[in-house]
């Protein structure tokens, strides 16, 4: 049975994610569509609610995005927000014109009349603006909900059509009781339940993964990552032996990571599935002798890894079904364009030699956060579930210059030290990524009365939600000497420890 949806028509905003993320906060599933998505699929869907997002557009420009009008007569509640709001009034014979002056960012907020949209909110409140275009006139049948000083018809309504219209933005953070309309919109005035749980997601999934797939197999590349672990769980529940995990273990995971992956997916572990573990650690270093060019070594390890995936797999049998652990915000970014700044080689992308019947993506459909609810669901470890994220070709980024065994060595116990001390500190890493590199810059010490002439490790710790910007996070004076002061003692090879302090931009979160 399909879920309660909601549908949020995309007209190129840049907060769409963050509607999405508030809308299943609420537990109803939703999915972000284009704005040119034809009519009959959107009413086929049957969805609770619709919500239009907004866009830099003015809705009289010549190539404009526009939706039909008929989409306001489903009889479905509609939200529209910011452009979403402006076309909604365009579309239904309102008045909308550049306004005077534009509003940006923190703007207060008055109520003019009741609305279910703001049941709960005081008459006077703040809200987040960002548009140079206003409503002025309304459609026939609505009346103005909220006014701003630069904005007469800062939201209205036609109740009863169920049509909702918020000029400001409600999903950011910055309009405090944003969160509240939204839960009204989809509870209240759509009538969704809220009972998206991964429970019944693992369970749907599971009988789907399983209609689909019959007696074939089925083959992931593991890397231990989150995603992927997580779609090995769903994909072992759903087809047990039929399929075959291959986790390559290229020597640049961190420290007992591999040994952690193959307790808990090798025989030992709790899930039933074909794993094969690939010990291909002298090969990657042997590829990556003497090579320091940053890209260089990011394609020698995507290479590598596609090579010897490719071997492995020839001995699994009829492959009919490739699985990746593949999420929405990859899904939803995928395709927009801008500058190349890395190549991010994903350990686990489809090698373009093979050919399959068709791939799996479990997970296409879900956040981060959902994936790693349903991973504890189906019985990860927690240290998996919650782990940070980690680049595909994992420690070769982290080690500036030329990668050898005994660097990787270095900075898996200088990293293995950093997170024993965030977490004996109590700091919070779910929102940004903590980690030790290794710079290629030695320096002379001292040590007993010996001089050392040695490498300096770089701690890097970032608070972003994004990953696109990022802020050194200001960690304890007293953190950062302890783990100085381990690792100077316990890491040989090292003798100097850096925080680096740079914001992204302009530099990146990774050291290459
Ligand atoms: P940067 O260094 O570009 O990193 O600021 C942004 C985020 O992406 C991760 N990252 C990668 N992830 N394959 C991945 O799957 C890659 O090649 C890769 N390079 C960077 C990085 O850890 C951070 O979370």
């Amino acid at each position: 049975m399909e879920p309660e949806t909601v549908l949020i028509l995309d007209f190129g905003g840049q907060y769409k994610q963050l509607i999405a993320r508030r809308i299943r906060a609420c537990r109803v599933y939703c999915e972000i569509l284009p704005h040119t998505t034809p009519l009959e699929f959107i009413r086929a869907r049957q969805p609770k609610g619709i919500i239009l997002t907004g866009g830099p557009s003015s809705v009289y420009a010549p190539d404009a995005p526009t939706c039909s009008a008929e989409l306001f007569d489903l009889g479905v509640p509609v939200l529209g927000i910011c452009y979403g709001a402006q076309l909604m009034a365009y579309r239904l014979g309102g008045r909308v014109q550049p306004a005077d002056t534009s509003e940006y960012g923190r703007t207060d907020l008055s109520l003019a009349a009741d609305s279910p949209l703001f049941s709960d909110v005081p008459p006077s409140t703040t809200c987040w603006m960002s548009h140079t275009d206003r409503i002025t006139a309304l459609p026939t049948g609505f009346r103005a909900t909220a006014h701003t000083p630069n904005c007469p018809i800062a939201a209205m309504e036609d109740s009863s059509r169920r049509l909702y219209a918020v000029q400001f933005h409600p999903e950011v953070e910055h309009t405090p009781e944003g969160s509240d309309m939204l839960r009204r919109f989809v509870r209240d005035i759509c009538g969704c339940q809220g009972a998206w749980q991964m429970a019944s997601f693992a369970q749907t999934e599971i009988k789907a993964l399983r209609d689909k797939v019959g007696q074939k197999r089925v083959l992931l590349a593991l890397s231990g990552g989150v995603d992927s672990s997580v779609t090995a769980a769903l994909l072992s529940r759903a087809v047990g032996r039929q399929l075959t995990c291959v986790f390559v273990d290229h020597g640049l995971l961190r420290k007992n990571e591999a040994e952690g992956v193959r307790r808990v997916f090798g025989p030992e572990g709790d899930f039933d599935l074909d794993f094969v573990s690939v010990d291909a650690r002298d090969r990657f270093f042997d590829a990556l002798k003497g090579v320091e060019e940053p890209e260089r070594k990011r394609k020698i390890i995507g290479e590598q890894f596609v090579r010897v995936f490719e071997e492995v797999s020839k001995g699994v049998g009829d492959v009919a079904f490739f699985a990746q652990g593949t999420i929405y915000p990859d899904v939803v970014e995928s395709g927009s364009g801008g500058a190349m700044i890395k190549s991010h080689h994903n350990v686990g992308g489809l090698p373009e030699s093979m050919s399959f019947e068709g791939i799996l993506e479990p997970l296409r459909m879900l956040f981060k956060d959902e994936v790693r609810t349903l991973g504890l669901e189906l019985g990860l470890p927690r240290e998996m579930v919650f782990r940070q994220p980690f680049p595909g070709p994992g420690l070769g980024v982290r080690i500036v210059g030329e990668v050898t065994k005994e660097k990787a060595h270095m900075v898996q116990e200088a990293d293995a030290i950093f997170q024993e001390e965030l977490l004996r500190h109590g700091v919070d890493t779910a929102q940004g990524q903590f980690f030790a590199a290794l710079t290629d810059m030695r320096s002379v010490g001292v040590m007993g009365d010996h001089r050392t002439y040695e490498y300096a490790v770089a701690l890097r710790a970032v608070a972003t939600s994004d990953f696109m910007t990022a802020a050194a996070v200001r960690l304890p004076y007293e953190l950062l000497e302890t783990v100085m002061s381990r690792i100077v003692n316990q890491v040989p090879g090292v003798n100097r420890v850096l925080y680096d302090l740079t914001s992204k931009p302009p530099a990146t979160i990774e050291l290459e």
